[in-house]
């Protein structure tokens, strides 16, 4: 038995508008789930479902933050502007951030560390490329990933927030990490954890994410080192995700 209670994050990524965010916010207040769940949409509709899901116990985070402080940065959000606009969570080191944004695990790691000193939880993602794990590089690059994070912001700092395994070649592809295979990866990156704070490392929460869909969810959510998901695609229908936090609630 675990004591880590799952959480369940919808990345809208780059998807929504008014209209169809008003429909699924009314539908996901409707079934209300329970297990914990955060919502991440596009920073200009932050404000539209911090209105919508207040009272809710929901979390609302966004996709990204500036590396910096407030300033001369035309284009970026400050983690405190964020959490000025009710703003609790942050997802850092996304994988398409990381390939299309030339985020190295240095800016991952900054940004993590300015969403804490901030008072956000970030969901720092992880994960191989299709390549790296053909070539038997999987533990080798996601321990990188970690530990450069782990550099700036110790486990026990991180802790409010989750880490999220997502292997780049099961994002948005349909094809989903098995559930041993995604369990041998949480597992080595728990026990990364652990070798510099046992007691954070026990209580952190991993995600899995990568084609995560209400088909697939319960048997991955079942993992001993798995404590819920990071949901694209399948976030983007509110029937999908709810029945996705509902495999997390059992
Ligand atoms: P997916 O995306 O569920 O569409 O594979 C997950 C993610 O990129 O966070």
């Amino acid at each position: 038995m675990t004591a880590r209670s799952k959480l369940v994050a919808a990345n809208w990524k780059m998807n929504g508008n008014r209209a169809d965010n008003e429909r699924w916010l009314q539908q996901f207040r409707a079934q209300a789930p329970s297990c914990a769940v955060v919502v991440c949409p596009p920073y200009v509709y932050l404000s539209q479902v911090v209105q919508a899901l207040a009272g809710t116990g929901c979390g609302i985070g966004a996709q990204n933050v500036s590396e910096r402080p407030a300033g001369a940065w035309t284009g970026e959000v400050a983690a405190e502007m964020l959490v000025d606009c009710a703003v609790g969570w942050v997802i850092v080191g996304h994988s398409e951030r990381r390939a299309f944004y030339n985020e190295s695990n240095e800016v991952v790691a900054r940004k993590a560390a300015r969403a804490i000193e901030a008072g956000l939880r970030p969901i720092v993602c992880v994960g191989e490329t299709l390549q790296e794990r053909e070539q038997g590089r999987t533990q080798q690059v996601v321990a990188a990933q970690l530990e450069a994070v782990l550099q700036l912001c110790p486990a026990g700092q991180l802790l409010p927030g989750a880490i999220a395994y997502e292997p780049v070649w099961a994002i948005g592809t349909g094809r989903t990490a098995s559930p041993e295979q995604a369990q041998e990866v949480h597992r080595a990156i728990r026990g990364q954890l652990a070798a510099r704070d046992a007691e954070a490392a026990a209580a952190m929460r991993l995600l899995y994410g990568g084609s995560v869909k209400p088909a697939n969810a319960a048997e991955l959510f079942s993992q001993t080192d798995i404590d819920g998901g990071l949901i694209g695609g399948a976030s983007l229908v509110a029937a999908d995700f709810l029945a996705i936090c509902a495999a997390a609630a059992h």
